[in-house]
């Protein structure tokens, strides 16, 4: 049987790009060599895409970048191409045609919908979810809206525009105040790993965290601040879904910020998440009406609080969630019996069968 070529994006302009890389590491070290053959593009921070020929043990810290094999390639939007154009140091280019696509990037400008509607374009099948749910769930306000459409329990949230923020203060803190009781978290409506999210205790610190959110995006998101475990789920699945148990994240710091995700390993995993089976069902059915209402496809992690006395609230879906050995999303699957390479390879049929099926 011929091999399939696999492309495995990774990087990306995005605050996510460590992370992308780490996380392309691991998914590239997973695929069957004897079954794909891989291509790696980067992306660098600035934007700029590169095919990289060179050791995969050089993309975790970035050193990729350096490799003086890499010529300049990107996905062509032409289904007639359905692959990418590489750029040859004398400025001749060469097609390569791609057989399906992984791109492993989080964050704006590759798990927003952008890089999926480059490959919707180009007919190539991805892995992962398409431009509609890859935008609504990168976006916090229209994934709040989406919850509430459906029926899913979640904190009470209110938002405003930065610029009418600008334009009248008060009024927005007073919107803010009279809606939602302090302490207040502030989120960038587009962002992700934190940054940007800020928990306001007074009307002091909320105006900061507006002016920190407002650095991130000109839609900002107040939610109320929920006391609870963080228990997150992760699915697959296009049409059927599948749950996997529920794993619990007990954060070093106050909350969960980029720090204590990334930086500080005394966040401590529990798998299964520590609550009673009766919840733990009620929330691996959530997490399939909240995956659906979104439309995801392919792979997503939900993420949800559960309180002490029981109520379970959603707080975001993660269209492409972290991806490293250390990760929860292959973590949780892997507890739920879909190891690390069996993971892969049923994501990639996922995303052929998604293709099959929508032509
Ligand atoms: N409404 C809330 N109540 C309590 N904690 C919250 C709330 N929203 C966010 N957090 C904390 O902030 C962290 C990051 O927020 P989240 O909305 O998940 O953004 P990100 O997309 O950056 O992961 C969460 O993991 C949690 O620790
Ligand atoms: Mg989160």
């Amino acid at each position: 049987m011929q091999k399939k070529r696999i492309a495995v994006i990774f990087g990306g302009k995005s605050s996510e790009h460590e992370v992308s890389r780490v996380s392309a590491s691991y998914v590239i070290s997973m695929i069957p060599e004897d079954k794909y053959e891989i291509v790696k593009i980067g992306i660098t921070k600035k934007g700029r895409w590169f095919l990289f020929e060179g050791d995969t043990s050089l993309i975790a810290d970035g050193s990729w970048e350096n490799d003086p094999g890499n010529r300049t390639a990107f996905v062509s939007p032409a289904p007639s191409v359905s692959g990418i154009i590489v750029v040859n140091k004398d400025g001749s280019t060469e097609k390569l045609k791609l057989d399906v696509v992984f791109p492993v990037l989080h964050g704006k400008n590759g798990e927003d919908g952008t890089v999926q509607g480059l490959l919707q374009l180009s007919e190539i099948p991805y892995v992962g979810c398409g431009v509609l749910a890859s935008s609504a769930c990168m976006d916090k306000i229209v994934t709040n809206i989406m919850f509430e459409h459906a029926g899913i329990d979640q904190a009470k949230f209110t938002w405003i525009y930065s610029y009418d923020y600008e334009k009248d203060p008060e009024a927005c803190i007073s919107m803010i105040e009279s809606q939602i009781p302090y302490p207040i978290f502030v989120k960038p409506a587009n962002a992700g790993s934190s940054v940007g999210i800020s928990k306001a205790h007074s009307r002091e610190e909320l105006v900061k965290a507006i002016e920190v959110a407002s650095a991130e995006d000109n839609r900002l998101l107040f939610e109320e601040c929920i006391v609870g475990k963080e228990v997150e789920c992760a699915v697959l699945g296009n049409r059927d879904t599948f749950v996997s148990v529920p794993g619990e994240i007990a954060p070093a710091a106050e909350f969960y910020d980029y720090d204590a995700k990334y930086n500080n390993s005394a966040s401590q995993l529990f798998i299964p998440a520590r609550i009673s089976e009766e919840l733990t069902e009620k929330l691996r059915d959530t997490a399939a009406k909240a995956y659906r209402a979104l439309n995801c496809e392919g792979l997503s992690r939900v993420d949800f609080f559960v309180t002490d006395d029981g109520r379970i609230l959603l707080n975001e879906i993660n269209t492409l969630p972290g991806f490293t050995s250390i990760s929860m999303y292959p973590k949780l699957m892997a507890s739920s019996g879909i190891p690390g390479s069996e993971l892969i390879e049923k994501l990639i049929d996922l995303a052929f069968e998604r293709a099959d099926n929508n032509v």
